[in-house]
């Protein structure tokens, strides 16, 4: 099964996923390419190290969504690699129906709360702040509505009382690295 990553960030949990690979724990995936929509996104540093051709890709015109000419362009390389699946790993960017028409049922997010509490923006400050006891990761279907596809699997994190929003970070962390894995894993037997 041939995976694509799209991130914006750090890259942890693509990271994590290329890492798994190398350990023999992603199932029968393999990582072909990672596009990022900034020059600055950690990822493309990483991408030497871990034997994955990580590569900016110019998402303009927009910030915030990939539409337009952005769009076509990450369509044809992202096509270009005949993936099975498209993993948003971190990709902060609204995914709009063009490209999720050009990849029909094969992209998948990773959001920081559990769905459908907390989606958009800051998913772990929103779920810190509300005081909610219990919060996680989410990985779904994209669909054109923002964190509203189809569920695929979710971790559970307690917020405990000694926890700081920075503390509570690290422990999604942890989880959606856990849970990428898996699910990518299971999506590929
Ligand atoms: C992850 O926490 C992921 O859930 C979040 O961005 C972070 C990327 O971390 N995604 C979203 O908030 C999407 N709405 P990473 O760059 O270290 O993988």
């Amino acid at each position: 099964m041939r995976v694509v990553i799209l991130a914006s960030g750090r890259g942890s949990n693509a990271e994590a996923l290329c890492l798994a690979q190398q350990a023999g724990r992603l199932g029968r995936a393999e990582i072909v390419a990672i596009f990022a929509d900034r020059l600055e996104a950690g990822i493309l540093a990483l991408g030497p190290r871990l034997g994955v051709d990580a590569r900016y890709l110019d998402p303009a015109p927009f910030k915030t969504k990939l539409e337009g000419e952005g769009e076509l362009r990450y369509i044809e390389a992202v096509a270009a690699c005949a993936p099975d699946l498209i993993v948003l790993a971190g990709f902060m960017r609204v995914v709009k129906p063009g490209f999720l028409a050009a990849f029909a049922g094969k992209v998948i997010n990773l959001h920081p709360s559990l769905l459908p509490s907390f989606p958009g923006l800051d998913g772990i400050g929103q779920a810190f702040r509300h005081g909610v006891k219990f919060t996680g990761c989410t990985v779904h279907y994209v669909t054109p509505e923002v964190d509203a596809g189809r569920i695929i699997d979710q971790a559970v994190v307690r917020i405990e009382a000694s926890d700081t929003e920075d503390t509570l970070a690290a422990k999604i962390h942890v989880a959606e690295h856990g849970l990428l894995v898996d699910v990518v894993a299971r999506l590929s037997r």
